[in-house]
C-alpha cells in the first residue's frame, strides 16, 4: 500500500487520518515488512518506499518548472526517484473520490507503462540497468543490466544531456487498452494521458530540487529495442532526471 504523498498538515490528509490511526498502522507495517528492499539479485522485485513530496505552494511550483538540459554529476537518492515515479503514474486509493491513480485516464483504461533507465553509480542503492515500474505494488522489475544512458541519448538523436542525467523515465503506452474502448479517438486520449504523466514528472522533480526536460525526439525502434518493449508498447516520452547544473 502506497501512502498518498500529501504533505503533513494537508487538510485532506487530516480528514483521512481522523478515522484510523494510520501512523500507528504504518509503524506496525514497517516493523513487520521490510519496506526498503533493494536489488542484490536480478530476479528480485525492488519494493520502493512510499512517495514523500515536500509541502510547497502550487503557484510557486508552477513558476519554478522549466526544461533543464544541463545536469550535475551527483548521485540521486532512490527515495526521490521513487517519489517522482509515483507522481508520474503511481497508484493511490482515495476513499473520498474513489480515484485509484495519480493521473486521470480515459475510461480508466490505463494505457501507460513506465520504464526507468538508471546509470552506473547514479542512484544510491540501485544498480545500473533498465527497470519496469510495477504500478500495482510500487516496485521496480529488473529488465536489463548495464548503463544504457549513452544508447538512450543516441536513440534520442544525439541529445547528450540525456547521458548526463543519472536516470531517465520513459513513458510508454499500450494503445489498444484505450482504442479497444474508444476506437481511433482513443489514440488522442493516450497522448493526453502521457501529457498528464510528464507534467507530473516536471512538478515532482521541481518539488524535490531536481530537474528534467521532456524529450519527444527519438527513434522509436531504437528506444523499443533498448528497453526490450513488448511489440504492442510504444515509447512516447523520455524524461531525463538529475540535479540541475547552476544556470
Ligand atoms: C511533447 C514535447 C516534446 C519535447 N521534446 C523535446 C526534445 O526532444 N528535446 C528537448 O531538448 N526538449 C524537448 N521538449 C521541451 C521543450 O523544448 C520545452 O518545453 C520548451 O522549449 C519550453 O521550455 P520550458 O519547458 O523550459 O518552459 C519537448 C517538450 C514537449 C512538450
Amino acid at each position: 500500500m502506497i501512502n498518498p504523498a500529501l504533505p503533513k498538515g494537508n487538510k485532506l490528509s487530516s480528514i483521512r487520518k481522523s478515522g484510523v490511526n494510520l501512523k500507528a498502522l504504518s509503524v506496525l507495517i514497517i516493523l513487520i515488512i521490510p519496506t526498503n528492499i533493494y536489488a542484490d539479485n536480478k530476479n528480485m522485485k525492488i519494493k520502493l518506499n512510499p512517495a514523500q513530496l515536500k509541502e510547497e505552494n502550487l503557484a510557486v511550483l508552477l513558476e519554478k518548472r522549466y526544461s533543464c538540459r544541463n545536469f550535475q554529476n551527483k548521485i540521486l537518492k532512490i527515495d526521490d526517484i521513487a517519489t517522482v515515479i509515483w507522481a508520474t503514474c503511481g497508484k493511490k486509493h482515495d476513499s473520498l473520490t474513489q480515484a485509484t491513480r495519480i493521473i486521470p485516464s480515459a475510461g480508466a483504461t490505463y494505457p501507460l507503462e513506465l520504464y526507468v533507465v538508471v546509470g552506473e553509480n547514479c542512484v544510491d542503492k540501485l544498480e545500473a540497468g533498465v527497470y519496469h515500474y510495477l504500478i500495482e505494488n510500487h516496485s521496480l522489475e529488473f529488465i536489463t543490466e548495464g548503463d544504457k544512458r549513452k544508447e538512450l541519448a543516441r536513440a534520442c538523436l544525439g541529445q547528450n544531456f540525456i547521458y548526463e542525467a543519472g536516470v531517465s523515465l520513459v513513458i510508454t503506452a499500450k494503445f489498444h487498452r484505450t482504442t479497444n474502448h474508444y476506437g481511433l479517438r482513443g489514440e488522442r486520449y493516450v497522448y493526453m494521458e502521457a501529457g498528464h504523466a510528464s507534467q507530473n514528472t516536471y512538478l515532482a522533480v521541481t518539488n524535490l530540487g531536481l530537474a528534467t526536460c521532456e524529450v519527444g525526439a527519438f527513434d522509436d525502434d531504437s528506444v523499443k529495442r533498448l528497453l526490450n518493449l513488448d511489440r504492442d508498447c510504444e515509447p512516447l516520452s523520455v524524461m531525463p532526471i538529475g540535479y540541475a547544473e547552476r544556470r
